[in-house]
């Protein structure tokens, strides 16, 4: 009998100097430094280059970089066109898998899949999603866009744009820090999509799109969103026990814990716990944030032997709650993270492509015969 690998876990197809994981002792790396040094020292905009380019920039790499993401936020007017035109209403990421697409079609040079050319689109796409996803939510509150400002940081703009008021220095710092978290996982499923889709030889903006297809999905980043769904259902914190104890007994999922590689506590829950706790002592603990408290205790309780604990999306969803920032948002969020390590893991993986085409098990019939339509029962 051939082995199966379901879900391909355990697949190993390619090599990668991005991004490590130990999923049993709960260790994330970008170029081998841990994930909290990151999140502490770093910005979104250091993160991305320095993947992009597999190491830590320069001074000068940096400011060159950051300026050019400042030069590149407005997006074609026709595309703000597209987006007014959207219907109201509509799931985000569609809107935004949409817009991106539409990018593409405006995008003189989104045919040409040279290294140079994939990274000069990486480098405007970077710089255009957050743009694109402040107009899409814009649009949907029946608001105009709010043009990008230049003396912003990426995370400070980002919020501007969304709100319309400038964000305190906290605030962008915080929001920062949360896209620093998001901004690589190794092998995930939209960055497995995206690399497939390279793989073809097909254009960036094919595979960012696809990639933003995969990300949508609520086993990968929709699930800040259910959490939140969640939260409401739960309601009041003296009501957690009873509602997840309800949830186990029943073998339902629990949205934002459980992780294919972490056994363990996913390193981006512990330092995202721990905002969401300054937060809260500085402002007083809000309903949310102990009804996660009371789930976590539980989850970890019941189900940590099976290695099942909150995963990034369990505090994410509060975290960004803080800022003003709905919950149909939080995945286009994801994605305006993750945008930096997709293209540098296309770029990557594209420096030695290989076509992905994997095989599958016939299990079906092999001496059958065509029936005419009349005679089938
Ligand atoms: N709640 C309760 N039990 C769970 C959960 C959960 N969220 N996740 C896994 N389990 C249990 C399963 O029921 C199963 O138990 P069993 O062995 O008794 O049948 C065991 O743990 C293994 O579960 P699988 O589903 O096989 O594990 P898999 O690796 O496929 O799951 C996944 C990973 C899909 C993320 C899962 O944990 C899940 O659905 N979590 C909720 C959704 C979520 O938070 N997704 C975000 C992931 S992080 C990210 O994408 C950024």
């Amino acid at each position: 009998m051939t082995e199966i690998a379901k879900g391909l876990e355990g697949v190993q197809f390619t090599e990668s100097k991005l991004t490590f994981i130990n999923g049993s002792e709960g260790i994330l790396l970008h170029l081998g430094i841990p994930i909290q040094e990151w999140a502490e020292n770093s910005t979104f905009e250091e993160l991305s280059l320095a993947l992009l380019d597999g190491k830590l920039p320069t001074a000068t790499e940096l400011a060159t970089f950051d300026a050019h993401l400042r030069e590149n936020r407005e997006i074609p007017h026709q595309l703000i066109d597209v987006i007014k035109a959207m219907p109201r209403g509509i799931n985000p990421m569609q809107a935004l898998r949409t817009a991106v697409s539409y990018l593409g079609l405006l995008d003189p040079q989104s045919e040409d899949i040279t290294p140079e050319a994939r990274r000069a689109i990486s480098i405007r796409m970077i710089a255009q999603f957050s743009t694109i996803i402040a107009a899409i939510n814009r649009a949907q509150e029946g608001q105009e866009p709010v043009a990008p400002r230049m003396d912003l940081t990426h995370a400070g703009n980002f919020l501007y744009m969304l709100t319309g008021h400038e964000p305190t220095s906290e605030q962008a710092r915080l929001f920062d820090i949360a896209l620093v978290l998001h901004v690589d996982h190794a092998m995930n499923a939209s960055t497995f999509t995206a690399i497939a889709t390279s793989s073809t030889l097909s254009d960036m903006y094919s595979c960012i799109t696809s990639a933003i297809g995969a990300l949508k999905g609520p086993l990968h980043g929709g699930a800040n969103e259910a959490v939140m769904d969640m939260l409401d259902e739960v309601g009041t914190p003296d009501r957690a026990v009873e509602y997840i104890s309800g949830k186990m007994d029943r073998k339902e999922k629990i949205m934002g814990v459980g992780h294919r590689v972490y056994k363990n506590f996913d390193p981006r829950s512990r330092v995202l716990r721990d905002y969401a706790e300054h937060v809260a002592n500085k402002e007083g603990k809000s309903n949310y944030y102990q009804i996660l408290e009371t789930i976590e205790k539980t989850v970890v309780d019941r189900l940590g032997d099976k290695g099942i604990y909150p995963n990034v999306d369990f505090y994410s969803g509060t975290v960004y709650s803080d800022l003003g920032i709905r919950k149909e948002f939080f995945t286009p969020i994801f994605a305006l993270a993750r945008i930096s390590g997709w293209c540098a893991s296309v770029i990557e993986y594209s420096e030695d492509n290989r076509l992905l085409r994997p095989s599958s098990v016939y299990t079906g019939e092999k001496d059958a015969h065509y029936v005419q339509i009349q005679d089938r029962q």
